[in-house]
């Protein structure tokens, strides 16, 4: 079923302490692979489309596609026997989260981290006043999604880390239903030079100051496998690392409830992509050729909610 508002996911997810999976799409393809998993699973769904999908899907034309991929999200959930959400991710501006929200979105992310304190608060409460009136849920983040380094001072990790005390105010002042917070995970398949590891004091200080769903960034695992893979391929991903399963599920108990997930299915896709075009040269089917890829997508997917805790939560 489309869940109209993302916090109905959420907040049972709060109250329970389990992950929810958010999985970005662009296409056809990786949806229906992300809703066949969490069928399987019987798990709660949330997927989410960055601006980039919202052009692409439209041809150049974001609020076309913003349409186009809830129109798809919607007809796939309908009959599924899960929650289904759709969330805007890393939203910029007014004009992309008002497109999500016109076009029936569940939720919205605006990202204003990198602007200054005041100008943060200053958007997301102006979005969350639009995202309300129509029942859809608001996401925002605090700190950049910067790696952080073993040889980083505290004043480093200060200035680029959320600020517990600041998420305490910018949540009273903007009405913001879930936080992002930069604990040291970063975008794409290069997370960590050295061990993986992120800040688990700051998230538990965040979690019992707002008590709100959170939510983690660059949460992808990086699978060796499809690395590997993908390089036998004829890929070049040297040096590749994510965020290990046993860290996610501690991020989970320390209270994140939604787990972004994008460079996973990408990576997983592309590796099985990449073989089936080597292994059957003469297909000239792309129906064909992309099969592998979305069972793959599929069993990335399944392996995560198992990590997250969700299978069965709906
Ligand atoms: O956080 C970013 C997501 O991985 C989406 O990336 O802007 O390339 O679609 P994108
Ligand atoms: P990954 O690059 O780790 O998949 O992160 C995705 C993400 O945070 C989307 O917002
Ligand atoms: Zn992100």
């Amino acid at each position: 079923m489309y869940v109209k508002n993302t916090k109905e996911i959420l907040d049972k997810a709060n109250k329970d302490y389990y992950g929810v999976g958010a999985f970005n799409i662009n296409n056809l393809e990786f949806l229906q692979a992300i809703i066949e998993a969490a069928v399987e699973k019987m798990s709660p769904v949330i997927v989410e489309t960055s601006e980039g999908a919202m052009s692409y899907a439209g041809n150049g034309d974001f609020r076309r596609g913003a349409r186009v991929l809830a129109g798809m999200v919607m007809e796939f959930a309908e009959d599924a026997p899960v929650p289904v959400a759709l969330h805007l991710d890393h939203g910029h501006d007014i004009e992309h989260a008002m497109a999500a929200i016109q076009a029936g979105y569940s939720s919205v992310m605006i990202d204003a981290s990198a602007k200054p304190y005041e100008e943060n608060v200053k958007i997301t409460a102006e979005i969350v006043r639009f995202a309300h009136a129509a029942n859809t849920s608001v996401e925002a983040e605090l700190g950049k999604l910067v790696g952080i380094e073993d040889n980083v001072s505290v004043s480093e990790r200060d200035a680029t880390l959320v600020d517990p005390d600041e998420a305490k105010n910018f949540v009273e002042r903007t009405g913001v239903d879930f936080l992002a917070p930069a604990i040291g995970t970063s975008h794409g398949a290069f997370k960590f030079k050295g061990e993986a590891k992120l800040d688990f004091d700051r998230l538990k200080k965040v979690k019992q100051i707002t008590k709100m769903p959170l939510v983690l960034h660059g949460a992808s695992s990086v699978l060796p496998r499809y690395v590997k893979e993908a390089n036998d391929y004829g890929a070049k991903i040297e040096g590749a690392k994510g965020v290990p399963y046993d860290i996610l599920k501690e991020s989970v108990k320390y209270g994140i409830n939604k787990i972004n997930t994008d460079t996973d299915l990408r990576v997983a896709f592309l590796a099985e992509l990449r073989k089936a075009l080597h292994d059957d040269a003469s297909q000239i089917d792309p129906r064909k050729l992309f099969k592998p890829g979305m069972n793959a997508i599929k069993e990335v997917v399944m392996e995560r909610i198992d990590v997250l805790g969700s299978a069965g939560k709906c």
